[in-house]
């Protein structure tokens, strides 16, 4: 089936955002602003352990999300990912479409953009490019962009330091909920605990005011880390208001997801968070999604339920809070 790609409408020069774009009212920028001059917390990771135990644990309970500085991924490894992506999304459209993705048929990796199942429903203003990147046994090296050829090098190399990343924030996070350090780790799979890419291109929109990149929603990983290019449009949900957040050059954007919510027995709260467009401009970003593997059984940990603090939520497999989500089905 074709696909309406929102790079190839993007570059035809439109005046005006067709319909599927098109938010409803309340949910268009122009009348859900951001609140001004408040910002996300930025954690350096080179700071005393102790300290940073304690800012990590306040920023997963008050945000669920934080920036990350000081995490020893060298920039210009951040610059090379960059590189091989925005070169992907230059092939020209007929390239693009040998990775084309199915999720109806259960095809998820490779390069796609949602489609509108009814004339009501609205679409984001992205195309993607998404797979997984570890563990070693899970990944289907055929299906990761050929071009550029350094494409697969620059992210393997990028997988290594944003797994040692993960590995260490879930360890600081553990600590910051009273448990043993390797904890969530091992709940999420050990060695088994993957890691997925998604790779978003929002591409200028004629008209950014009534549209979304990305609706409101939350993770359903464990954690997400995410780096975007330099164009701003992240926003994140705090307190019955959304929180423009700024780039950061080279900063990791940490997000709480739907897994570490349920772990913690609610004591972290996935964040709600959405993308903006810009008129002139491409925004693109990176999203590491770090999740427990189908078959992983998650829910309350035992050492953060007691009498006077019952399981907020049920024990199910992975694939079964997929399943559910995907679905709309209540969990
Ligand atoms: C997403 O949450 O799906 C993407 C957010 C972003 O591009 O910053
Ligand atoms: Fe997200």
């Amino acid at each position: 089936m074709e696909v309406e790609r929102v790079q190839a409408l993007a570059t035809v020069g439109l005046d005006a955002l067709p319909a599927q774009f098109v938010r409803p009212s309340h949910e268009r920028p122009e009348n859900s602003r951001a609140i001004e001059g408040m910002t996300v917390p930025v954690i350096s990771l080179s700071q005393p352990h102790h300290a940073l135990v304690r800012t990590i644990h306040e920023a997963c309970r008050e945000w669920g999300f934080f920036l990350v500085t000081d995490h020893g991924i060298p920039p210009q490894l951040i610059r090379r990912l960059q590189e091989v992506g925005g070169e992907f999304f230059r092939l020209p459209q007929e390239e693009k479409e040998k990775y084309a993705n199915d999720p109806s048929r259960g095809s998820f990796e490779g390069y796609g953009t949602k489609m509108t199942k009814n004339r009501e429903e609205k679409v984001e203003w992205v195309d993607y490019f998404f797979h997984l990147m570890h563990p070693p046994c899970k990944v289907k090296h055929e299906v990761w962009p050929q071009h550029p050829p350094s494409y697969r090098e620059v992210t393997e190399e990028y997988n290594k330091e944003i797994l040692k990343v993960t590995e260490v924030l879930l360890e600081l996070i553990s600590e910051g909920l009273g448990l043993e350090k390797n904890a969530l780790k091992a709940t999420l799979g050990g060695d088994q605990m993957e890691l997925e890419m998604k790779i978003n291109l929002y591409p200028p929109c004629p008209q950014p005011q009534l549209a979304l990149g990305v609706e409101p929603h939350t993770d359903m990983s464990a954690v997400t880390i995410l780096v975007p290019n330099e164009v701003p449009g992240l926003q994140v949900w705090k307190d019955g208001s959304w929180f423009a957040v700024d780039y950061l050059a080279d900063a990791l954007f940490f997000h709480v997801g739907d897994q570490i919510e349920v772990l913690s027995n609610g004591k972290y709260k996935s964040v709600l968070h959405r993308s903006l467009v810009n008129k002139e401009k491409t925004r693109m970003s990176w999203a590491v999604f770090c999740t427990p593997p189908h078959e992983a059984l998650i829910g309350p940990l035992p050492g953060l339920i007691d009498d006077h603090n019952p399981a907020k939520y049920s024990t199910k497999t992975y694939a079964e809070f997929r399943h559910r989500k995907f679905n709309k089905l209540p969990q």
